[in-house]
């Protein structure tokens, strides 16, 4: 495994990779076995795996955030080794902003909701980095993890303005034996916290079940609700959109494809999930 810091050290170990067979996986670092599952469909699916480790600053809204953010390089680079990847892209925010980034995105309705809606700037961020990432590396598949669902649509749609942009390839959410999705965030929650924390894709499972007699939005409430029982955990939201669309449902007929997608507080930290209804 070639661990690279400059754009110039990433071209020279990228210059003679058939990117035909290139795979990307972009993390923002302290990596988990979710990550780790990005990198093994990556390995499946290319012949060279690229992942980058980089705590992208501009799609924070809140500083402390920012500060926060868990950070572990010698484990990263560990556990990637033994995952298999080829090459380790690890920025610095010079090497990645010489210039600021003044680019604005227009993303329609998809960023007006949900994790666009309660962190303004988010998603202009992750696609300002996951623009100039898919430049650098021009994989031929990028690798994205579920859990972050909007952030695929997102992506999707930054990838319709781009000259040449990769495969998006989504991979299923991994879950901690409780249920907790995995998440860098879930380092941060004290011990209270992180065993309330499960009762979000309790909730959110009780919740598929009573399809069959509420509506979507009675089904948000009751989620909510149920979520919110819990005095460690307050839901920020949780809406049950077109998993195309990210527009909330009245109906479950109203669309091929539903998905509930939450974000809570627990503690200091915010956790998001979702599930599958249609
Ligand atoms: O999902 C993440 O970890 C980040 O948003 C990404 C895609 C690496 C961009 O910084």
């Amino acid at each position: 495994m070639k661990t690279v810091r400059t754009r110039s050290e990433l071209n020279e170990c990228l210059d003679k990779v058939d990117r035909s067979r290139l795979g990307f996986v972009p993390t923002m670092g302290a990596l988990h076995a979710g990550h780790l599952s990005l990198v093994k469909r990556a390995k499946e699916e290319c012949d060279t795996v690229v992942v980058s480790v980089f705590v992208n600053p501009t799609q924070f809204n809140d500083p402390k955030d920012l500060e926060n953010y868990p950070r572990d390089e010698r484990n990263d680079l560990i556990v990637l080794e033994k995952a298999g990847a080829d090459i380790v892209f690890m920025p610095d925010v010079k090497e990645m902003y010489p210039e600021p980034d003044t680019r604005v995105f227009d993303f329609g309705q998809l960023d007006k909701v949900m994790e666009g809606a309660t962190r303004p700037g988010h998603f202009n961020g992750v696609a300002q980095v996951v623009s100039k990432l898919f430049a650098l590396v021009r994989p031929a598949k990028a690798f994205f993890g579920e859990k972050d669902f909007q952030q695929i649509a997102i992506v999707k749609a930054m990838c319709e303005g781009l000259d040449q942009s990769p495969q998006i390839v989504p991979c299923p959410i991994v879950r901690e034996a409780d249920g907790l999705a995995m998440s860098s965030r879930n380092a941060l929650l004290t011990p209270e916290h992180r065993a309330a924390a499960p009762d979000i894709y309790r909730a959110m499972k009780a919740g598929v079940e009573k399809m069959g007699e509420m509506t979507p939005a009675e089904v948000e409430e009751f989620v909510t609700e149920k979520i919110n029982s819990n005095p460690l955990l307050e839901v920020i939201y949780f809406k049950i959109v077109d998993a195309l669309t990210m527009m909330q449902v009245e109906n479950w007929k109203d669309s091929e494809a539903i998905q509930g997608c939450a974000a809570v507080r627990a503690g200091n930290v915010r956790l998001i999930d979702n599930i599958r209804f249609v």
